[in-house]
């Protein structure tokens, strides 16, 4: 059978890296694709956005399934769009995919439902918005209301800092609609992480943990950007956080939508901080992280197709999802400046080397090729993932197969996976 994924990143490049591994998969396409995804697939030119012209390749083409990467595309309803038009999809229907569009929905879901997470008000008006901030103690978390590239969320220490972030985000409109309705939240002093599970509409399984790391810079400094790095399992997640998962959070949630009348099937992702008093849902993603992505499907033992089929035919309960016990670590590589401006087009060298690595996988974000050379074109270059019996072996594995690649303005965490930790900027950790 024939797949398309949607998207241009290292997660899709994972994963469909991951669906070709399948003995039924005869062609595997990429709208758009990288370099990566061209070695291993084809590549087509069409935007993830473009929803007729993907609707048209699927039918023209015999596609037996989509498989959606990114958030947009979700939340602009392409998932309702192709089945509409009789054709099969991974990911969840419009209506669902709200959870991660808006984030004030999720937080009345999480409210009715009794979920773990960051008291909250929602604001529709800067004013109304800016007299509650004045009143608070800092620091405290300003949210735009929908999808900002991952740049939509403020932490603020003090007055000052929250005025502008209001001011930003709901008058000068810096992330256009997305900014129009913002969340004003507590602050929760912890540790992160990411869950991933599939959900039918009825039932769900999870997937493995994993950690992903935000900041650019070692320490957790430097700006916010897409991930830098990850790593799976998640090294503190223990039996009592595995059952809050599911009976505080998993649980909860679906019978909250079922009580909505809202299905969702596809992946969700919940971004958790752990605190003293537990786990504490922070969003609702509602598609594979980047970069947990390529540390998690290097993990899964088996096939991943037969698991998003089941998905969709809302069998779930029949499949049994099994993992390397190996941990996987990802160190993302990206071009000099990011997530600033930043060069394109630099010679990558190294790859090939690369390749001939046992358990390492180099998947592909912002490359290109250009007659035989691969060359960056973006911000986040390549993930390099390597598998290990610890964590510290596969650590050491991923910077030994980074230690031979190279680019012009090349920029990478040193301490992704490390030992020590600052796991939360902006406060002291008593967690
Ligand atoms: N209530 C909170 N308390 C402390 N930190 C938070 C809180 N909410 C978000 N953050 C921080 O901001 C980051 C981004 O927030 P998140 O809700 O995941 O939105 P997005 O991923 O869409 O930017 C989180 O990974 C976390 O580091
Ligand atoms: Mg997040």
């Amino acid at each position: 059978m024939n797949i398309v994924v949607i998207g241009d990143g290292g997660r899709e490049h994972a994963l469909a890296w991951k669906l070709k591994k399948s003995a039924a998969v005869e062609r595997i396409f990429c709208a758009p694709g990288n370099a990566g995804t061209a070695e291993i697939g084809e590549n087509i030119p069409i935007a993830a956005t473009d929803f007729a012209g993907l609707v048209r390749f699927a039918k023209k083409n015999r596609i037996h399934l989509t498989v959606v990467g990114p958030d947009d595309p979700l939340a602009a309803g392409i998932v309702d769009v192709f089945e509409e038009a009789g054709l099969r999809i991974f990911g969840p229907s419009k209506t669902a995919a709200r959870l991660e569009a808006s984030k004030i929905f999720a937080k009345q879901i999480m409210r009715c439902s009794d979920i773990p997470t960051a008291m909250a008000r929602a604001f529709e008006e800067s004013a109304e918005a800016l007299r509650f901030a004045e009143q608070l103690r800092y620091p405290i978390v300003i949210k735009a209301d929908g999808l900002a590239l991952g740049k939509g969320v403020i932490v603020a220490s003090n007055a000052a800092e929250a005025t502008e972030a209001i001011g930003a985000m709901m008058e000068k409109r810096k992330f256009g609609d997305a900014g129009r309705r913002v969340l004003i939240e507590e602050f929760l002093n912890g540790w992160e992480c990411s869950l991933h599970a599939l959900v039918d509409g009825d039932n769900y399984q999870m997937l493995a943990t994993a950690r992903d790391y935000k900041r650019a810079c070692d320490g957790n400094e430097g700006a916010n950007t897409g991930g830098m790095g990850a790593f799976s399992p998640a090294d503190r997640w223990d039996r009592m956080l595995e059952a809050q998962a599911h009976e505080k959070i998993m649980k909860p949630l679906l019978r909250g939508l079922h009580e909505d009348g809202i299905t969702f099937r596809g992946l969700l992702f919940p971004g958790l901080m752990v605190t003293k008093s537990g786990a504490h849902v922070l969003e609702f993603n509602c598609r594979f992280g980047d970069p947990e992505t390529q540390v998690i499907l290097p993990r899964l033992k088996g096939d991943l197709l037969p698991l998003l089929e089941a998905t969709i035919d809302r069998r779930l309960t029949d499949v049994k999802i099994e993992w390397d016990e190996r941990s996987a670590v990802t160190v993302v590589m990206a071009s000099g400046g990011y997530p600033g401006n930043y060069e394109t087009g630099k010679k990558i060298s190294g790859l090939e080397e690369c390749a001939r690595l046992n358990d390492v996988h180099i998947f592909h974000a912002g490359t290109r090729r250009v007659n035989d050379k691969v060359v960056t074109a973006g911000g986040r270059v390549l993930a390099v993932t390597a598998l290990g019996e610890t964590l510290a072996h596969a650590r050491e594995r991923a910077y030994d197969a980074v230690s031979r690649i190279h680019f012009e303005g090349a920029h990478y965490r040193r301490d992704i996976a490390a030992k020590i930790e600052n796991p939360q900027p902006n406060a002291s950790s008593n967690s």
